[in-house]
């Protein structure tokens, strides 16, 4: 199984975010994660749409949209419309997350759901058929840099189950406390796609950091 690594850009230097974006697409990243926070669904303020538009330009890797905002649905024509490519979100976000996954769908994305550490697989199952991306957050969603909980593991197993059962093409994402020494038990679980701010921004050579995230790295560094 091939895996994809998306690095957070909450954990880029906020003065240089267009070189951060070039650096990281030429350094072999496959999405670029954009964190969005609203100070109301979780205890921190990130950035919105208009710096994901500023942004767009920058590099053509798909943009991988992680909202943590609630009221959710506002605001999801917006962030489709400053060049989104996935848009995912928390159920506990709005009140009909099948209606949700259809409107980001009708604006042309993938539609993404994302599970808290205390959020059950079983909320994710019923709507399935509509998502193209499922998350399992390993740390509680706010900030960069926390530890990895592994916890999370037999979650992640049980959706890679549900997952190749459906038979559709459903990305199944871990976010949170990625690092060399984490990955390994992501992809174990299930994990195709690692999103990782802190194990890519905060190393100086990231072409390295990226590689060190991949399956079958020798790169030690970091664990
Ligand atoms: C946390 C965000 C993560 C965060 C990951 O709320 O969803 O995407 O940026 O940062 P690291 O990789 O440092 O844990
Ligand atoms: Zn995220």
């Amino acid at each position: 199984m091939s895996v994809r690594i998306a690095p957070s850009l909450l954990a880029a230097d906020f003065t240089r975010l267009g070189e951060e974006v070039r650096a990281v697409a030429a350094a072999g990243a496959d999405w670029l994660h954009l964190d969005i926070m609203d100070g109301h669904f979780v205890p921190n303020i990130s950035f919105g749409p208009a710096v994901i538009k500023a942004l767009r330009p920058a590099a053509v890797l798909p943009f991988d949209v992680h909202l943590m905002i609630a009221p959710v649905d506002p605001y999801l024509e917006a962030f489709a419309a400053a060049g989104a490519d996935h848009i995912a979100l928390h159920p506990e976000a709005g009140p009909h997350l099948h209606r949700s996954l259809q409107t980001i769908a009708a604006l042309g994305c993938k539609p993404g759901v994302v599970l808290n550490p205390a959020t059950p697989v079983e909320l994710v199952l019923p709507v399935l058929d509509v998502v193209g991306l499922v998350c399992v957050m390993t740390v509680n969603p706010g900030f960069g840099g926390q530890t990895f909980l592994p916890s999370q593991m037999s979650k992640l197993a049980a959706l890679r189950r549900a997952i190749d059962a459906s038979g559709r093409d459903i990305a199944l994402q871990v976010d949170g406390g990625i690092t060399a020494a984490t990955a390994p038990l992501a992809i174990a679980a299930g994990a195709d796609v690692l999103v990782a701010g802190t194990a890519v921004f905060a190393r100086p050579d990231y072409a390295a950091a990226i590689a060190a995230l991949r399956p079958g790295s020798a790169d030690t560094e970091g664990r």
